[in-house]
């Protein structure tokens, strides 16, 4: 019986007779297409789109509710497709490692290459969904759409947020639009780019944007109004993370007044294969910090500027000589998205100018 079809079940558990809408979704088995209803499999990881109030203590708890309440919640999605699903995971998105990443990307090629599925749809908390995103957007080689999707609000708060994400993100999953997009975020009525997308506010709605190429689209009445159709770069990389169980060390330096250098000694001895520098301004360093960099660039690690600003590009050779200390400029990416395409690009490659390529291409 589908999740709808318990959900029915539990409200009235005498109720035999089939409506309309049971027929037509119930007796569909596994493998089984039915034309014009596409086919989403939802993989559930927690987040607080699966959270719930508690009396105690704090407010709430994130990747409480299973996948099937999430679906069961929104009755509306059962006019738009035919589901099926797994609980990957169910962890605020705080806890989310690189083995989660490497697992979702595994999953969702096995699930992109089956011919019964038409889209997939990632429920996930918002702290790292950008991440989770960006990794998928670089690992992931199908044109089927991929969405993800969290909340900021819990099931049963004032104006929970989720069911109306939940809705837009199955109508972008099954719309022949968003093929061939990448990897995709649906969020509060937006609708955007993996690369591009950072999560802006821990409270009010909005909370997602994309700061310097804005949202791909608006998602109204689960009808998606594109404001811009770039495409994919052809020199976009992808990766092939299907024979990795692990990715290389890659450490973070944020940029403050009187950044310290021995931070960067640290992730050194720690055994970063790369450091990503979240700069001030555009990916600008603090002196001590650029000879240290400096000095870890010449030992063959890989420092990547990025910068804490949201908006603007890291440029090459602006103000700090790259090509001198041998450093790789971000661009547009920030640096937690910087992190994650220099962990894939490090299974291929330490040398700076190939990886200048990568970020260059992405
Ligand atoms: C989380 O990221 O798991 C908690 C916050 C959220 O989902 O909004």
């Amino acid at each position: 019986m589908t999740f709808f079809g318990r959900l029915k079940k539990m409200i009235n558990p005498f109720s035999s007779a089939r409506t309309a809408e049971e027929e037509d979704t119930g007796k569909i088995e596994p493998g089984e297409r039915v034309r014009g209803r596409p086919k989403i499999h939802v993989l559930a990881t927690g987040g607080t789109i699966a959270g719930r109030l508690v009396s105690t203590g704090p407010r709430y708890r994130a990747g409480v509710l299973g996948f099937e309440a999430l679906l069961d919640a929104v009755p509306a999605l059962r006019g738009l497709a035919d589901y099926s699903g797994e609980q990957v995971a169910n962890i605020a998105s705080q806890d989310v490692d690189e083995s989660l990443w490497l697992k979702l990307a595994h999953r969702v090629n096995e699930l992109v290459d089956n011919p019964d599925v038409d889209g997939v749809v990632i429920t996930h908390g918002t702290d790292t969904l950008e991440e989770t995103a960006c990794f998928l957007d670089l690992t992931v080689r199908s044109p089927k759409p991929v969405v993800l999707v969290g909340a900021i609000r819990p099931a049963g708060a004032l104006g929970a947020d989720g069911p109306a994400n939940l809705l837009d993100a199955v109508s972008v999953a099954t719309s022949s639009d968003s093929a061939g997009r990448g990897v995709l975020v649906a969020m509060h009525g937006s609708l955007f780019e993996a690369r591009d997308v950072t999560k802006v506010s821990s409270s009010a709605l909005p909370s997602f944007t994309a700061p310097n190429s804005g949202p791909l689209g608006q998602l109204i009445d689960g009808r998606i109004y594109f404001g811009h159709r770039t495409g994919l770069s052809p020199k976009r990389p992808v990766f092939d993370v299907s024979r990795l169980d692990k990715l290389p060390l890659v450490g973070i330096i944020y940029g403050h007044a009187g950044t310290s250098a021995p931070l960067v000694k640290a992730l050194v001895d720690a055994g970063c294969r790369g450091i990503v520098s979240a700069g001030v301004g555009s990916g600008n360093l603090h002196r001590d910090v650029l000879t240290a960099l400096a000095d870890a660039s010449g030992r063959g690690i890989a420092v990547v500027r990025a910068s804490r600003v949201p908006f603007g590009l890291t440029l090459r050779n602006v103000e700090v000589d790259d090509n001198r200390f041998g450093f790789i400029a971000a661009g547009s990416l920030n640096p937690q998205k910087a992190r994650v395409l220099l962990q894939l690009v490090l299974t291929k490659t330490q040398k700076p100018e190939e990886i200048q390529k990568a970020f260059d291409g992405y």
